[in-house]
Formats: structure tokens, C-alpha cells, sequence
């Protein structure tokens, strides 16, 4: 482990150059644990500079732990809409009725009681318990990760528990006893500006002269992490099944998108579907193609417009007015689709 006066000189240091170089962002410069979670939640798997817009929108609809716990999962996911991962809304929700049921409102300070909480893994547990409450817990993401096994050498595996356990040790004895969650906050500034993935810009690095990789020359190849695997790739075809105006729209089940709803999807070709489903008429219009990446998946889609003449009764009720498709959640990967049909809405109105 670390002496005092080691830990003393980087967390000196490091606040020094976060107190001139940290970023400025829209989350940031509130102590409302409410807003903390929220920003973190969003933060989990989103750039950053993202965030921001979402964020100010989804505090507009719900200002408080009480307005998302009072709302329904449909409103929450709306308010979702194209920041993907949506698990992380339906859990955000969760989480806002236990707060609100359980705890009165007011979130505790306390890290287990917060991992407690629905979609509160390790890493939020912590960046929340450190940002609102000053606890000294190290948030450890892939920032404060190669931060630290840079600085300290640490040429294992970064994704294996015992490693991880001892970077979050690491991160625990460095931090000073006030501003824990500036120190957090540096760290994932320091990640993401200096100390960068690839080649860093040790010149900047307020950690240089205690970092083990920069007087070794081999930042570039830390942390050490496992292969990725590569994701699947899936070809669909997406059918703007239109009858009546309307157009068919599914609710996904458990899985990949759940409970957000998309248009028709098949991988089947077009017109076997349609047959299979008892949809006739109309002919199949090319709209166009789309790739939608996600961490596992790849789907390549090719979209077409189909105007229904009959449908089957039992699919009667899973065709939507435009007014009523937008106010459903609908995820990013069916932008082009949606696009795609609006502009043949506005052409044919
Ligand atoms: N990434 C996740 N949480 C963050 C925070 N609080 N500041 C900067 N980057 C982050």
C-alpha cells in the first residue's frame, strides 16, 4: 500500500489540477443526491457530452425522487428516448419508488444502502456516496482504472475481481479526508482528457512525477484488459406496415429493448411474413437501409413501406395514429424507419 505522505502528494496534486483544469458540466455543482444518482445513471453508458440535454429535460419532467416514482414506466422511458441501455430507465424507476416508499424521500448516505438499490452497481454506488456525502468511496470505472494502473503500474488483468479489489484499495488509501468526490471527479477528468486511452498527454498530467508507467514508457499498453468478442450481426427486414392511417408497432419482450416499441421486424423475407401474418395488399416499397450497433449486437436492416388493404383481426389493435406512435417510446435504432415513415406521412396527408 501507499504512506500518508505518498497519498497526501497525489491527492494534492491531482485536486491542484482539478480545481484548474476540471471540467465543467451541466450535472455538476449540486450536492442533491436526487440530480447525482440521475447524472451517473446517464453517465453509465453515455458520452459525456451527451448527457447533458437529456438530463436538463428528464429534471424538467421530473424534478424530484417523488414526480419519477409517481410516474408511469412508459412516461419514464419516453423520457428515455435515445439514450439507449433502457434497463438503466426501468431501474431508474425502480429505484425512485423504493427511495420515495422507503427511505421518505431522502436518499441514504450510506454505500450498501445505495448498492442496495435497483441499477446502483459498485461503481454508482460509490460516485454517489462520495459526490453528495464526502464518503470515501473510490468510483471505479474505466477512467479512475487506467488512471491508476498507470500510475501505479498495475500489469494484470484489470477486469479480474482481485485486481479490481486492489485498484479500489489503491484509489481508497489516496483519498484525501475532505472533496472525496472531487477526487473521484478528478480521476475521471484526468481519464478523459489527459490520461486517455492510447497514447496520453504526459505533459499535462499533474501525476507524472509519481507515475510508474511514464517512468517505465508503456502508459499505451495499460490497463491490461481481456479481448473483446466481436458482436453478432443480424439482418432484418422493417416493414411500415400501414392500415388505415396507422401504422403496426410491437412492444418488445425481455431482452434487448424492452419495452420500447419498434415497427415490424422479420428476418424473414418481406413477403413470407406478411403472408404468414395474413397481411394483404399493397406492394413492398423500398424506404432506404440502417445500421444500429449495439455492445453485442449489429443489426443491418433494410426497410420497406407496405399499405395494407386487410389485416387480421388479432393484430387490429397494434396499429398506431401518427399522434399516438410519438408518444411511445421508440428506440434509436428505428430513427431512419421513423424518419423514413414520417416523410411519407407529410408527402400523402
Ligand atoms: N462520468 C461518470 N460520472 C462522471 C462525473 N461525475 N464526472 C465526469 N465524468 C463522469
Amino acid at each position: 500500500m501507499t504512506s500518508y505522505i505518498e497519498a497526501h502528494e497525489f491527492s494534492g496534486a491531482l485536486l491542484a489540477w482539478y480545481d484548474r483544469h476540471g471540467r465543467s458540466l451541466p450535472f455538476r455543482g449540486t450536492k442533491d443526491p436526487y440530480r447525482i444518482w440521475l447524472s451517473e445513471i446517464m453517465l453509465q453508458q453515455t458520452r459525456t457530452a451527451s448527457v447533458g440535454a437529456y438530463y436538463e429535460r428528464f429534471l424538467a419532467a421530473f424534478p424530484d425522487v417523488f414526480s419519477l416514482a409517481a410516474a408511469k414506466e412508459e412516461e419514464v422511458l419516453k423520457m428515455w428516448e435515445g439514450l439507449g441501455y433502457y434497463s438503466r430507465a426501468r431501474n431508474l424507476h425502480q429505484a425512485a419508488r423504493v427511495i420515495a416508499a422507503e427511505y421518505k424521500g431522502r436518499f441514504p448516505a450510506d454505500y450498501d444502502a445505495l448498492r442496495a438499490l435497483p441499477g446502483v452497481g459498485p461503481y454508482t454506488a460509490a460516485a454517489v456516496a462520495s459526490i453528495a456525502f464526502d464518503l470515501p468511496e473510490p468510483a471505479v470505472d474505466g477512467n479512475l482504472t487506467r488512471v491508476l494502473t498507470r500510475a501505479l503500474g498495475i500489469r494484470e488483468d484489470a477486469s479480474l475481481p482481485s485486481v479490481r479489489r486492489r485498484i479500489t484499495e489503491e484509489a481508497r488509501a489516496r483519498m484525501p479526508r475532505t472533496r472525496r468526490g472531487d477526487f473521484n471527479q478528478a480521476l475521471m477528468d484526468l481519464g478523459a482528457t489527459v490520461c486517455v486511452p492510447g497514447t496520453p498527454d504526459c505533459e499535462k498530467c499533474p501525476l507524472r512525477a509519481l507515475c510508474d508507467a511514464y517512468d517505465n514508457g508503456d502508459p499505451e499498453n495499460l490497463p491490461v484488459l481481456p479481448r473483446k468478442t466481436p458482436p453478432i450481426t443480424l439482418r432484418y427486414a422493417v416493414l411500415l406496415v400501414l392500415w388505415e392511417g396507422r401504422v403496426y408497432m410491437k412492444k418488445r419482450g425481455e431482452g434487448l429493448l424492452n419495452g420500447l416499441y419498434v415497427y415490424m421486424m422479420t428476418e424473414e423475407e418481406p413477403e413470407a411474413a406478411l403472408r404468414r401474418l395474413g397481411i394483404e395488399g399493397g406492394g413492398l416499397t423500398p424506404m432506404g437501409e440502417a445500421r444500429h450497433v449495439f455492445t453485442h449486437r449489429v443489426w443491418d436492416m433494410d426497410i420497406y413501406l407496405c399499405e395494407a388493404r386487410t389485416v387480421p383481426d388479432a393484430l387490429r389493435n397494434d396499429f398506431y395514429t401518427r399522434a399516438e406512435m410519438e408518444a411511445l417510446p421508440i428506440p434509436t435504432a428505428m430513427r431512419a424507419a421513423r424518419r423514413a415513415l414520417t416523410e411519407y406521412w407529410e408527402k400523402t396527408s
